[in-house]
């Protein structure tokens, strides 16, 4: 796992954006996937921004995003679906056809997942997965004690996601869908490599178990260390409770220049 700590969440994500621009440049058909939460807005704004302004060119690139609420139709404001097309891909060229993202309103939710998985592998698998982490260690929607071999399917959320999700809902935590569908850890480790981001204080114990605890499904983003190439974006304050941050912030100084986007 490599750690690399910026002064603050712009800075950091501007650094991640870099990362899969050059991925975008060098792989025209590459395969992303995607993350939603206010983590990765910056890194889709500095996308958006590569499009318009350097010509980034997404045409031939395919996307599938980590999840989506159940019961949400696809037009609701806090759909995933949504938050995707308001945030990035209504502001580059994607083709419509290329966006995979999980249906909430699938008649038969299993179906639906078993779909998904081989929408993924017909697509010839993700190169770079995009990922934020739940203060609970989660990624995707797999909840604390999720199976390391799970794939797509239908989980139900923790009280403490509800509470953290519920500000996307006008506060109340009852808005918020109980079920949800995510690609499963399996799914999610077969990514080619894996980008992480997290940013604030709330999220720095998360990270501290994640990098440096044990692998354990208590905390699904444990796991990432034994991915072979998983890159983990944090700020300052996400990087507060890491009792090896001094080291991770050598590394990175001493890297060559050709090996900093790749
Ligand atoms: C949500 C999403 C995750 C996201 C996480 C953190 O529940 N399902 O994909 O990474 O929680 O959200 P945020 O970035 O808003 O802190």
């Amino acid at each position: 796992m490599e750690i690399i700590i910026q002064s603050d969440a712009d800075a950091t994500s501007i650094t991640a954006a870099r990362m899969v621009a050059r991925l975008v440049k060098e792989k025209p058909h590459a395969v992303l996937g995607l993350a939603t939460g206010s983590t990765p807005l910056k890194l889709y704004q500095e996308l958006v921004r590569l499009h318009q302004q350097e010509g980034l060119d997404f045409s031939g690139i395919t996307t599938f995003n980590l999840d989506e609420y159940i019961g949400l139709p696809r037009d609701h404001e806090q759909s995933y679906y949504s938050f995707m097309w308001e945030n990035l891909f209504s502001q580059i060229n994607i083709q419509p056809q290329n966006v995979f993202i999980p249906d909430g309103m699938a008649a038969d939710v299993p179906e639906a997942c078993a779909e998904y998985e081989q929408a993924i592998l017909n697509a010839g698998g993700i190169d770079l997965q995009v990922l934020g982490i739940g203060s609970d260690g989660h990624v995707g929607f797999n909840e604390p004690t999720s199976s390391f071999a799970s794939r797509t399917r239908i989980k139900t959320l923790t009280r403490q996601t509800l509470k953290d999700n519920a500000r996307f809902f006008e506060g109340d935590e009852t808005q918020v869908p109980h079920h949800c569908i995510t690609m499963g850890i399996g799914t999610i480790m077969d990514a080619g490599c894996i980008l992480m981001l997290a940013f604030g204080e709330k999220k720095a114990q998360a990270i501290a178990s994640m990098v440096e605890g044990p692998v354990a499904s208590v905390v699904p983003a444990s796991i990432l260390q034994h991915h072979a190439r998983a890159k983990v974006f944090i700020d300052e304050a996400a990087a507060t409770h890491l009792k090896r941050a001094d080291y991770y912030r050598w590394v990175y100084e001493g890297k060559p220049n050709w090996q900093l986007d790749a």
